[in-house]
């Protein structure tokens, strides 16, 4: 072939090439799962029907500023108001099929976070109550009014929502006092509680004749016409697991059509992270998944070292400090089932000033009013994009919104007071490592 043929065949191809890559590039920018538009939806089969199927944001601010396309689970559109609601309810389905828990039976949990809010709100669309056993800080309360003022709320919605709550003394984990054991035992009452009745009304005269009487329970808290307890065990329950493995993590596959590279979540029961990750990368095992962990945590350590503590701090002794992080529901010191699930490639740090700026920066500039926990996820998600580059497709979690935090989080006051008042323009605080 001459000369100038040749040049204008590769010039032709040349051509050909850019203008497909171009066509490509324009047709997967539209269709990219996220950006194409949901048809309208039918109407819902009552409440636990509008769990879940939450929408998947694509954080314009982040996205432009890290080159990468951030994508968040908006969870604080659920009806209860945050990412548990899918927790309790499956952990209450499971409890109904297994026979653990009886309609009109009482849902037990010790915590008055998100959860304890969830199975407040799901508990009576199965016809079931819910106490819950929440620590009674006074020692903390008379340090600062703030703690007060946000236990004090929590309670409220709780009550509001129709739950008992019952205060105890804050004691560590392996006492057996512990709130959360203090749960696990209140449903055994409640179940003993129920078991006398329908011994009672089975045959009043049979239990005269042969002298068979059920020792009372020493504190009673449940009414006699209680039908059973079941202790939801948010922690170690796998059902909570199981929730995000079933749910959240095809529901994160379907909205990215499987084009994502990282996930990333901090954990506080570690059900989300690990139910996400198991599954993305069950689908794909090129997903990277990583864990976002706040100040006074040990699960960073577990993470990129396999051991949590120093040995002074050995497991289970150490009271979890309220003032390492005033992130609230993420971070632990203990391992719990549902954490070691998790299939994680590796871990972040990240701090309490981080998340702050964080919430503030995505108030600003994409009017998202997230809670802590949620801004410490974004921070985690820049995190991933500032190591892996642009061009990538992150996806995270907005768990709750910043309703939830007005007397801590997003009070002024209570941030002056711990040198966390947010001073950011951009993104600056998030210095690539
Ligand atoms: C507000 C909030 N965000 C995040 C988490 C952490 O989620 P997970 O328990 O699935 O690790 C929790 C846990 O209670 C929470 O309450």
């Amino acid at each position: 072939m001459e000369l100038p043929r040749r040049a204008a065949v590769v010039a032709a191809l040349s051509v050909l090439i850019l203008s497909s890559c171009y066509c490509y590039y324009q047709y997967r920018s539209v269709n990219l799962p996220w950006k194409k538009k949901k048809k309208t939806q039918s109407p819902k089969n009552g409440l636990l029907e509008c769990i879940g199927d939450t929408p998947l944001i694509r954080i314009d601010s982040l996205s432009n500023a890290t080159g990468c396309e951030i994508l968040a689970k908006a969870e604080f559109l659920n009806p209860g108001g945050s990412v548990k609601d899918r927790v309790a309810r499956k952990i209450i389905e499971e409890a109904l099929d297994s026979g653990d828990l009886v309609r009109g039976g009482i849902v037990i949990e010790g915590s008055a976070g998100s959860t304890a809010i969830s199975l407040a709100t799901v508990a009576p669309a199965y016809g079931c109550k819910c106490h819950v056993v929440i620590p009674d800080d006074v020692a903390i309360e008379k340090i600062t009014s703030y703690i007060l003022s946000c236990d004090t709320v929590q309670s409220q919605i709780l009550e509001a929502l129709g739950a008992t709550v019952e205060r105890v003394r804050p004691v560590s984990i392996t006492h057996r006092d512990h709130f959360v054991n203090v749960a696990r035992r209140r449903a055994l009452e409640a179940t003993k509680i129920a078991s006398e009745q329908r011994e009672t009304h089975k045959s009043e005269a049979d239990i005269n004749e042969n002298g068979h009487t059920f020792q009372k329970v020493d504190h009673q808290v449940f009414t006699t016409d209680c039908k059973g307890g079941f202790f939801a065990d948010q922690f170690e329950n796998l059902a909570n697991f199981q929730a995000h493995y079933e749910w959240t993590g095809p529901e994160i596959w379907e909205q990215t059509g499987g084009y994502l590279h990282a996930f990333i979540a901090a954990a506080g029961t570690g059900g989300t992270l690990a139910g996400v990750s198991r599954f993305l990368q069950e689908k794909n095992p090129n997903v990277k998944c990583f864990l976002i962990d706040p100040p006074g945590s040990g699960l960073f350590n577990k993470v990129t070292r396999g051991v949590m503590y120093t040995k002074e701090e050995a497991e289970g002794r150490r009271l979890k400090n309220p003032f390492d992080t005033i992130t609230e529901g993420i971070g632990i010191n203990r391992l719990t089932k549902n954490f070691m699930m998790a299939k994680l490639d590796g871990a972040y740090r990240g701090t309490d000033l981080e998340a702050v700026e964080m919430s503030r920066f995505l108030l600003r500039n994409d009017g998202l009013f997230v809670g802590s926990s949620s801004a410490m996820n974004c921070v985690g998600a820049v995190r991933v994009a500032q190591t892996l580059g642009p061009g990538h497709t992150i996806v995270t979690i907005l768990c709750d919104s910043g309703m939830r935090h007005l007397s801590k989080f997003y009070n002024s006051q209570y941030l002056v007071d711990l040198g966390l008042t947010p001073s950011a323009k951009g993104l600056e605080f998030l210095v690539p490592a």
